[in-house]
């Protein structure tokens, strides 16, 4: 018998395709023949990882063309994005299909439309969301907020606490609530994520990066509406557990500045904020001051990812001012993109202040680095009130950022309440690397996953 054969089709953003390359590289030394779909772009900028990848038999890239490749920063950019995927995959899948055995489709939750892709081909298809449960479950509940009058938002209070999310009763404020709730409830965006999120209960599975010691409450409540679910994360640390990763295992599409690891080399134990607010979050100039005079006065050596596309900004505004130069000179790195599971994992990082993308949520709390969370948008709301009040790994400031509440915060967490938030990352670290070692969830619900597929036959 041939070994199964899995589509696994990511929606072409760092974050997701970080993860579901993640997730290849476990199944294809199970046996699991894999074809990754990716666009032109991303194939191109992916060219230093596929000799890694090229070295599984079973394993090779299918690329895409024709796919929407602006920028993804704002909800409306992303529905392009959307429309444009709903458009071009029902002949892809199809033609895949048709090409060569499928013995399953694993695609991206936030593109529930794949499901109807392939109806009447046979192929079961198991989504992957790549990002928090919590997350999941506050956009899997946005129509119950609609219907229960809790949203849109009546008032101007922000923080005015969400009743009617099970699970999360009473501790979310409207502004911890996924981003797009914020806009009108016939917005197209949040209709949209709503309806694409309730569909991975028509999936023969769901899969989660999380673990069952930081989410179990809100994976049970999930498991009521998609009783298949595995949560095998932190993926990260699932490869290096099985001793997996290959080398290093970055799956970045921009180039890493590894200078940095030599800059941290020199810095004290704990002693540096590391900032980055992943691969598509934006500020505006006025944000990147105010964090910038933020960092500068807490006086601690910093380590900031400034992306080429970071800033929104017109060019004759980018001078920087005079004592912001001098301090950064004296205390701070800055790189346009960094080797960051290496640098959270570095023994001279004290704290590690971000966007609360998913992916950088995990790896912070692998390496047991507390945050200072700045949430941008979709999911990383719901992402950092869980950071400051369900695991008390750090402080979130979502919504502002002025440099004396920045510099305030930056010292309440390294300084002020650093036994505490140390001592609470150290103790969510070592579950989530229990989780993934033999005998852990994250470990037993992959080999589960693992015979799910192999059951399912060609
Ligand atoms: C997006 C969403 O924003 C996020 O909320 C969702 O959970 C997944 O998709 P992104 O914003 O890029 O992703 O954030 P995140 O999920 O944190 O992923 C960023 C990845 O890029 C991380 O794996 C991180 O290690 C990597 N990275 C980031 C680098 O390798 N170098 C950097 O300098 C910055």
């Amino acid at each position: 018998m041939s070994p199964p054969h899995v589509l696994i089709f990511p929606l072409p953003a760092q974050g997701h395709i970080n993860a579901m390359l993640k997730l290849t590289e476990l199944l294809l030394p199970a046996g699991i023949n894999t074809t990754f779909l990716i666009s032109t772009k991303d194939h191109r900028s992916l060219s230093g990882v596929h000799s890694r990848l090229n070295s599984y038999p079973g394993f090779r890239f299918h690329v895409i063309q024709g796919l929407y490749e602006g920028p993804m920063d704002t909800a409306e950019k992303l529905s392009v994005m959307f429309d444009c995927l709903a458009e071009i995959t029902p002949p892809l899948l199809r033609n895949l299909i048709l090409d060569f055995p499928v013995t399953c489709l694993i695609a991206d939750g936030i593109m529930g439309f794949s499901i109807d892709a392939v109806e009447g081909t046979g192929v079961p298809v198991i989504f992957f969301r790549t990002i928090s449960a919590c997350a999941f479950w506050a956009y899997f509940n946005i129509q119950d907020l609609i219907n229960s009058g809790e949203l849109p938002f009546s008032g101007t209070n922000m923080d005015e606490r969400i009743v009617n999310l099970k699970g999360m009763e009473g501790f979310l404020r409207q502004r911890d609530l996924p981003s797009f709730c914020r806009s009108d409830i016939n917005n197209y965006t949040l209709r949209q994520v709503s309806s694409i999120t309730r569909r991975s209960s028509d999936a023969h599975a769901l899969i989660l990066n999380t673990f069952d010691d930081l989410e179990g409450p809100i994976i049970s409540q999930i498991q009521k509406h998609c009783s298949n679910i595995y949560t095998i994360g932190p993926l990260h640390a699932h490869l290096k557990s099985r001793s997996l990763s290959k080398s290093k295992s970055s799956n970045s599409l921009l180039e890493e500045d590894k200078t940095c690891i030599g800059w941290l080399d020199q810095q004290p134990p704990k002693s540096v904020l590391y900032v980055s607010f992943g691969s598509l979050a934006t500020l505006t100039r006025d944000q990147l001051i105010e964090f910038w005079y933020g960092l500068v006065n807490s006086k601690k050596p910093f380590l900031w990812v400034i992306r080429e596309d970071l800033v929104l900004s017109k060019d004759d505004e980018n001078k920087v001012p005079n004592e912001l130069e001098k301090g950064t000179k004296e205390r701070g790195y800055l790189v346009g993109w960094a080797p960051q599971e290496d640098v959270l994992a570095h023994p001279a990082v004290g704290a590690f202040l971000t966007h609360n993308g998913w992916n950088s949520t995990l790896e912070s709390i692998v390496a047991g680095v507390p945050m200072v969370s700045w949430s941008f948008y979709a999911d990383q709301q719901v992402n950092s009130r869980f950071v400051e009040v369900v695991w008390k790994l750090g402080l979130d400031m979502k919504d502002t950022c002025d440099r004396t509440l920045v510099e305030r915060i930056v010292k309440e967490v390294m300084d002020v309440r650093k036994e505490e938030f140390t001592k609470s990352a150290n103790r969510m670290a070592k579950l989530a690397i229990e989780s993934v070692s033999e005998g852990g969830s994250s470990y037993i619900n992959l080999d589960r996953l693992i015979e799910d597929i192999k059951e399912m036959g060609v």
